[in-house]
């Protein structure tokens, strides 16, 4: 086994987080980026809502990946070194790698590295055989992922439907950054896809209030490091579906005017102003496989489950 040791990408990141915020909290209307929900605490609410009974993008992807799993390593091909990007529980990878022939090794790419550590350290005791690369990184950030020695080719690995979170002409320009880093390997991307709003909106605005914690966790968060004095329950979670944009958007609503310290400086807030902290766009299988295209990518493969809920896309280099 070589040894999981964490490189940690040279680009800092590590004050942007407090950047973001005070610029974000400064800007009408608000904003803070997506990205920022992932810390510890924001990585572990994450997993939580995949095991939510309305979060059914987890579940189906999960069923299509072991369905199609013999298929999809064909695909890849043998001696293939896997790169994640947003690699999360790395639960999703286990299904390829126990499918896939002799893969060479695994780079887990993630922004949430207390996690990511956490995660890898259990992955190498399960896979001792198999060469470990993690990497804490923003993949939004320009990035050298160095080739894998011994790999016959590179795998990239982009499930969760996180290409969602970015807006058409940001995914198309992320694609193509990725597939720059794979040299000519292929990605397999999972999108989650455009259907009924009322199964959209249940899964963002979950019974349990799991979504609620993970989407106030940017304000725990800010609080932890940043000095801040948030009250979360001075803030609503809320998520709406809109359908014209064929995405969720999810706010944090200030209840009441409010002043809030935050790194030293007070923010205001007026009663009923939100924060806009994440857009999560659904795609049909023809308007990803369009974007893909755009981005320089040959779409090969898809597999969808019978409802349609979820799909996830082989894309070559071309
Ligand atoms: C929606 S979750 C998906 C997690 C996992 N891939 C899955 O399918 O369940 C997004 C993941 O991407 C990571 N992430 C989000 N933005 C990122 C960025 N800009 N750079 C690196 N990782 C990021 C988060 O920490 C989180 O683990």
């Amino acid at each position: 086994m070589t040894a999981p040791g964490i490189k940690t990408a040279p680009t800092a990141f590590d004050d942007s987080f407090a950047r973001c915020i005070t610029d974000g909290l400064s800007r009408t209307p608000k904003e803070i980026a997506c990205k920022y929900f992932y810390d510890a605490e924001g990585s572990a609410l994450f997993d939580a809502i995949c095991a939510l009974p309305e979060y059914y993008q987890t579940r189906t992807e999960v069923a299509l990946l072991r369905r199609h799993a013999g298929e999809i390593a064909a695909l890849i091909g043998a001696e293939a070194e896997i790169v994640e990007f947003g690699a999360g529980a790395l639960r999703k990878v286990r299904i390829l790698l126990d499918a896939l022939e002799r893969p060479c090794g695994y780079t887990p790419i993630d922004i949430s590295g207390a996690y990511l550590r956490d995660v890898v350290r259990r992955l190498a005791a399960d896979y001792p055989k198999l060469t470990l690369r993690p990497m804490v990184a923003d993949f939004t950030m320009p990035l050298h992922v160095p080739a894998m020695a011994g790999a016959a080719r590179r795998g990239g690995f982009f499930p969760g439907s996180t290409i969602g979170n970015f807006r058409p002409d940001a995914a198309m320009a992320l694609l193509r950054r990725m597939r720059d880093m794979l040299d000519g390997g292929g990605l397999l991307i999972g999108v989650d896809l455009v259907k009924d709003p009322a199964l959209l909106h249940a899964a963002y605005n979950d019974a349990a209030g799991v979504t609620a914690a993970f989407n106030k966790n940017l304000l725990a968060r800010a609080n932890r490091e940043l000095d801040a004095d948030f009250d979360l329950d001075a803030f609503a979670n809320y998520a709406p579906y809109n359908p014209t944009a064929q995405r969720i958007e999810m706010y944090l609503v200030s209840l009441k005017r409010q002043s809030v310290q935050l790194s030293g400086r007070t923010v205001e807030f007026a009663t009923g102003e939100a924060v806009h902290t994440e857009d999560s766009h659904k795609y049909s299988i023809e308007s990803f496989r369009e974007i893909a295209a755009r981005a320089g990518f040959l779409p090969r493969a898809v597999w969808t489950d019978e409802s349609r809920l979820f799909s996830i896309h082989w894309l070559e280099s071309r």
